[in-house]
């Protein structure tokens, strides 16, 4: 769906790529962007920008929020569901720790689409856009937790696609590879060391992915790669699975010696 006079809400938006989208957003002439963030204080203020505070794992919340918006300023056109969590674990990870990240990278974009679809429905219209990640095609060194939500999540825009696309709706999934956000310095406090271990490409800006994930939303493609170039694996991993987690072995091992 084109933005232009459209009302947006981007969830993470305080800043990274949640923070960019809201910018692209108001560079293709959305009519108004509401930014929300569990971190309020942080999101950016601005004309046609409306700041909210928004748990994502929150349904009540995130119900509360819908109705406040379109009370206020009318239908909500495009949600991107673009919060989402990272902090690195595998089978040993305690439950809670996969119950959080489950929470922000999956069920809220199950508690967005259960509050927005009504409406879209009935005036058959309106594009869901979550993010998930290459992680959620591929995997990501290092983080079971974060791998298994975000195919997860893949998995869920795809049903919605299939499913709801003859009632006018759109979905999108955007697929980042490494963008240099707080996200992905977090593990070792360095972009380029930090894609260079998880195998997410070249470093990109958060405004450049912005404007690829703008531009192909436009387009109204379902996933969205902020980096094409990292199609080749996914081909690859979809021709010789067995090969693929074998070149994928040897480069986990490869990527301890970089965080030594
Ligand atoms: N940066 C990358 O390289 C990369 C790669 C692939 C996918 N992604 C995905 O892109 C999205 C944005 O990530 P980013 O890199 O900008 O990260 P970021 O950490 O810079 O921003 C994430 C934002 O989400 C907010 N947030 C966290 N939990 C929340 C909650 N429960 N409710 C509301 N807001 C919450 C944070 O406050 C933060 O502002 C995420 O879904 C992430 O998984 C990022």
């Amino acid at each position: 769906m084109d933005p232009r006079g459209r009302i947006a809400v981007v969830t993470g938006a305080a800043g990274g790529i949640g923070g960019a989208l809201v910018q692209a957003l108001l560079d293709a002439d959305a009519e108004l962007v509401v930014a929300t963030d569990l971190r309020e204080s942080a999101i950016a203020t601005g004309d046609r920008i409306v700041a909210a505070a928004l748990d994502v794992g929150d349904e009540a919340a995130t119900i509360a929020l819908v109705d406040e918006v379109e009370m206020a300023h009318g239908p909500i056109d495009l949600w991107f569901a673009n919060a989402g969590l990272a902090v690195g674990g595998g089978a040993d990870a305690p439950d809670e720790l996969w119950a959080n990240q489950w929470r922000v990278n999956v069920m809220a974009h199950v508690y967005a689409a259960r509050a927005l679809l009504p409406g879209w429905i009935e005036r058959g219209e309106g594009h869901l856009v979550t993010t998930a990640s290459m992680a959620g095609i591929l995997t990501s060194l290092g983080d079971g937790v974060y791998a298994a939500t975000k195919h997860a999540a893949v998995g869920f825009a795809e049903w919605m696609a299939i499913t709801h696309a003859d009632q006018g709706i759109k979905v999108s999934c955007i697929c980042p590879g490494a963008v240099d956000t707080a996200m992905l310095r977090g593990a070792v406090g360095d972009a380029t060391k930090a894609a260079a271990i998880i195998g997410g490409g070249e470093v990109l800006s958060p405004e450049e992915a912005a404007a690829r994930v703008i531009a192909a939303v436009i387009d109204d493609e379902f996933l969205i790669y902020t980096h094409p170039e990292l199609k080749t694996f996914v081909e690859r991993k979809a021709g010789d699975t067995g090969r693929w987690i074998r070149g994928m072995s040897r480069l986990w091992g490869r990527s301890q010696q970089l965080l030594d």
